[in-house]
């Protein structure tokens, strides 16, 4: 019967038949050792030469690592550990694989990287990405239990989401594209039609940044929501990040194993998170030695001081308007203030998510847009929202490489994406 790597304990004793990969293997005279991983599990099979034929024993001793092979044996338990074995009756090779570039040493990240395709084999990154996997369920499971749509933006577009400098060109017939750094413009038009959207998928910025935070293609969630104000936006967005962590912590014990990521952190967020605002983060972070002015933005040194002795991330609201984007709603009776936040990770992590309330006054709209100097023709659409039954309304955008690599405790985002691209990097 076929069976899977990961449903072997429900299998003892019986006979199973599994398609598999060699990951590696040892000898001791006259049994063999097989680690197989099949994408689903890893296990130990035992090749005991006086249990097998002769041509299983000679396939068995010609087997180099990765060799793809469908292995045929009872299902046992360890006698210590809780694990579970194949003893093996039969062994095919589907394929003989050459010489394996990566081996069981350390290499350096650029060899690596310039080996990713073959990379995503290796245990750790497999655990990444079977997290990044729980990570995008959990979104969407949390979104579709809490009324939200979603609602596909464009990637082509004519104009800038988050200010001109990030933005990469392309041709477009006779005119110019620009690849969407974000979704929310166009999800805000979708807010009129449904009340609660989002959309999830690839953004693109320009990024001459080299920190392990920056990625040049990376994927975004953004939601959005009508009748929704400041206050209220943060506390979804809290709720957002409670769910994913207790879904990691729940789906993935085995994968944060791996990565031996130390789970006491991750229960520790199901706690209320802390609210500050820019001006208080500024006296905390002076008090702490940075020297970050009144008017500028947290760099990631100040992102991880801040946050430096906190259990729980800190949502840091109420920005300068001067700093952040065009479209924020500002503070009643303080226009120099905008109604945003930015949410901070605890461990060093950084800015995961960046929200605000939005401007929903067409007069007040119309005067930002002019000021940034865009042609109006282009933000006619934009400004129409609040021209048709304009509401309150919120929204944030979730960066998944940030949030991935929080979860499993990965320094640098490339590793929590299949294919990172990156200021140095767009291969393979
Ligand atoms: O803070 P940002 O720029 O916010 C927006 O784009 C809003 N339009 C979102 C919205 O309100 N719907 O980006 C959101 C998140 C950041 O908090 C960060 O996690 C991630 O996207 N991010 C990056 N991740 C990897 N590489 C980069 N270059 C990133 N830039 C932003
Ligand atoms: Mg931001």
């Amino acid at each position: 019967m076929k069976s899977d790597l990961d449903q072997l304990k429900a299998q003892i004793d019986n006979q199973v038949e599994i398609s598999a990969w060699v990951y590696n293997f040892r000898s001791s005279g006259k049994i063999m050792f097989l680690q197989l991983r099949d994408g689903h599990g890893w296990a130990q099979a035992i090749v005991d030469e006086s249990k097998v034929s002769a041509e299983v024993w000679q396939a068995a001793q010609s087997l180099t690592i990765e060799s793809s092979v469908i292995v045929s044996g009872t299902v046992t338990k360890h006698p210590k550990k809780e694990e579970y074995e194949l003893q093996v009756s039969d062994l095919q090779i589907h394929q003989l694989a050459q010489e394996y570039p990566i081996a069981n040493k350390e290499h350096g990240v650029d060899f690596l990287m310039d080996h990713r395709h073959l990379w995503l084999r290796s245990s750790k990154q497999w655990a990444i990405q079977r997290v990044r996997n729980t990570v995008i369920n959990s979104i969407y499971g949390y979104l579709n239990s809490n009324g939200y749509i979603k609602i596909d933006s464009p990637i082509l577009t004519p104009n800038a989401c988050e200010g001109t400098t990030e933005l990469f060109e392309v041709p477009y017939f006779d005119e110019t594209a620009y690849l969407a750094q974000s979704g929310q413009l166009y999800i805000e038009a979708a807010i009129f039609s449904h009340g609660k959207v989002f959309d999830f998928g690839p953004v693109f910025r320009a990024e001459k940044s080299k920190t392990r935070r920056h990625l040049t293609e990376f994927w975004m969630m953004d939601a959005e929501s009508a009748w929704v104000e400041h206050a209220e936006n943060m506390q979804i967005q809290e709720e957002l990040i409670q769910f994913v962590a207790k879904q990691v912590v729940e789906q993935n014990a085995k994968e944060l194993e791996i990565l031996e990521r130390d789970i006491e952190p991750l229960k520790k967020l199901q706690q209320p998170f802390i609210r500050m605002t820019h001006a208080e983060a500024v006296l905390k972070l002076n008090s702490l030695g940075s020297d970050i002015k009144p008017n500028e933005d947290l760099g990631g040194d100040d992102e991880t001081l801040l946050t430096q002795d906190s259990d729980v991330p800190i949502f840091v609201e109420k920005w300068p308007a001067e700093i952040k984007a065009f479209y924020m709603k500002r503070e009643s009776g303080n226009g120099e203030l905008a109604l945003c936040n930015d949410l901070i990770a605890t461990e060093g992590f950084g800015e995961i998510i960046g929200g605000s309330q939005r401007e929903d006054d067409y007069d007040e709209l119309l005067k930002r847009i002019q000021e940034q100097g865009f042609p109006i023709s282009d933000w006619q659409w934009y400004l129409d929202l609040r021209k048709y039954g304009s509401v309150p309304h919120s929204g944030f955008g979730v960066g998944l490489e940030r949030l991935v690599g929080w979860m499993c405790g990965t320094a640098h985002v490339r590793e929590t994406i299949p294919f990172p691209r990156t200021i140095n990097r767009l291969r393979p």
